[in-house]
Order: C-alpha cells, then sequence, then structure tokens
C-alpha cells in the first residue's frame, strides 16, 4: 500500500547541515500494523508527517495506493490526506472551543458528508468509544485520557486507510493506555493499516512489525 524510497529529511542551519531523515526505504501492506521506537531527537514525529503527508519538503519518493506523493501538488496532497490518512498527535490537537461532538464532526465537514450521515457517525463513535456522555463537554473539562480517546476517534470518524499515531499513549496512565491500544488493535483487526510511535516496549508489541529510529536512519528491530 505504501512505498518509501530513500527519503530523506535535513535542515540548513548555520553550523551544518541538521539531518532529520536519512535514506528511509519503506514498504506498508495493507493491514500492516508497525510500531516505531526511537529516542527523543530521532525523527519519529518527523516521519509520520512525510507518511500522513503534512510534509512535503522532503526529497526522495513515496507511493500510496499507486499514487506518487512526492509528485503532487499541494492541493492534491491535502485532499489525498483528508481522504485516506487519519492522525492522532503526540498532543492532542482537540479545538479548545469546540464541544466533543463538534471536534468529531470537523473531519466529515471538510469532506462533503451529508449532514444526516454525519450527525449518524458521530453518534455512532461517540457510543463506540464509551464517550456519550462528554459529548457536550469542552476539552479542557476532560481528563487527558478522555481527550487521547476523542483524539482517536477524530482521526478514525473519516474510515481512514491508514492511521498515524504519535505516543497516543504517552500522556497516559497504564490502563487509559491498555484502553487506546486495544481500540487499536481493535481497528487494525477491521482492516485499517496503523503506524504508531510508542516509547512503550510492550505496546511496541502489540505491532506486527517493529522499526527503530537513530539519527534519522531506519532500522527494522527484533
Ligand atoms: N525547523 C527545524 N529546524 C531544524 N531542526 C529541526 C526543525 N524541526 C525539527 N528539527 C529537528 O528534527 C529532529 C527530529 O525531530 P522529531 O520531532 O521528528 O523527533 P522525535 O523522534 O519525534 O522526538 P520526540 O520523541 O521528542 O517526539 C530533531 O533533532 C529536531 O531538532
Ligand atoms: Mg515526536
Amino acid at each position: 500500500m505504501i512505498e518509501l524510497k530513500n527519503v530523506e529529511k535535513s535542515f540548513p542551519l548555520p553550523a551544518g547541515r541538521q539531518w532529520v531523515l536519512r535514506n528511509v526505504n519503506l514498504e506498508v501492506a495493507e493491514g500492516d500494523f508497525l510500531s516505531v521506537m526511537g529516542p527523543s531527537g530521532s525523527g519519529k514525529s518527523s516521519l509520520l508527517s512525510v507518511l500522513g503527508l503534512l510534509d512535503s519538503d522532503w526529497q526522495g519518493e513515496y507511493r500510496f495506493a499507486g499514487q506518487a506523493v512526492h509528485a503532487m501538488k499541494e492541493r492534491e496532497r491535502k485532499s489525498f490526506a483528508r481522504d485516506h490518512v487519519g492522525f492522532v498527535f503526540q498532543h492532542y490537537h482537540l479545538l479548545d472551543d469546540l464541544t466533543v461532538a463538534e471536534n468529531l464532526d470537523l473531519p466529515l465537514s471538510y469532506r462533503d458528508v451529508p449532514s444526516s450521515e454525519r450527525r449518524s457517525r458521530v453518534a455512532d463513535i461517540l457510543d463506540r468509544f464509551s464517550i456519550v456522555a462528554k459529548k457536550d463537554l469542552y476539552p479542557r473539562q476532560l481528563s487527558g485520557g478522555q481527550q487521547q480517546m476523542v483524539a482517536v476517534a477524530r482521526a478514525v470518524i473519516g474510515r481512514p486507510r491508514l492511521l498515524l499515531c504519535d505516543e497516543p499513549t504517552g500522556a497516559l496512565h497504564s490502563s487509559q493506555g491498555e484502553m487506546i491500544m486495544d481500540l487499536l488493535a481493535e481497528l487494525n483487526r477491521a482492516g485499517t493499516t496503523i503506524v504508531q510511535v510508542t516509547h512503550n516496549p510492550d505496546y511496541a508489541a502489540r505491532g506486527n512489525r517493529r522499526f527503530e529510529l537513530f539519527d534519522g536512519w531506519l532500522k527494522t528491530a527484533a
């Protein structure tokens, strides 16, 4: 489904070039669940930004379902990402001025989904994530774990083929972390391809393939 060929990213700095991704080659099959580990600053979030089509400032080739992402213009890339990718950010990135239900509706509002269908999908996902009681609350009225649940719900409400999760359990207690991981496993069983960044070896082991990043070099992990 996904193929990266010699993907490289760097920033020019006065002291020389700051490398972020180096010669990254990766193939991801439909239904894979990848775990990426690595020290802080090793390029994990940068790799997810490339995979999620949030960043286009890199060199190399990226094919997604046969489409050449590296050749896409900005508009095309953004609409492709909206249609195919869900993103759970390292920090939840919920909109503070919108309620839980409004946050969940947002990705659908960008995608020409009819309003009756939007309402029913929001209701379904609130139910599935056991957050119906929170639907009219604002993010600041939720615990960290609940905010992360909403962030995952928002990432999957558009039924993306690819779900990217940047330390989705980083700020959570272990029981909340388990809940998020169970949810990811369930989405994966239902066919969603997942790439997660995690610092937790037990959570990394939930993936079917494990990788490590060091200074921008991606290696298969044992
Ligand atoms: N605008 C920039 N200019 C220069 N270097 C940058 C810039 N943005 C990011 N970097 C560098 O890119 C490298 C990778 O950052 P990235 O956020 O991908 O790391 P990470 O592995 O996700 O770390 P963490 O575990 O702390 O989230 C870091 O060394 C960072 O300093
Ligand atoms: Mg990061």
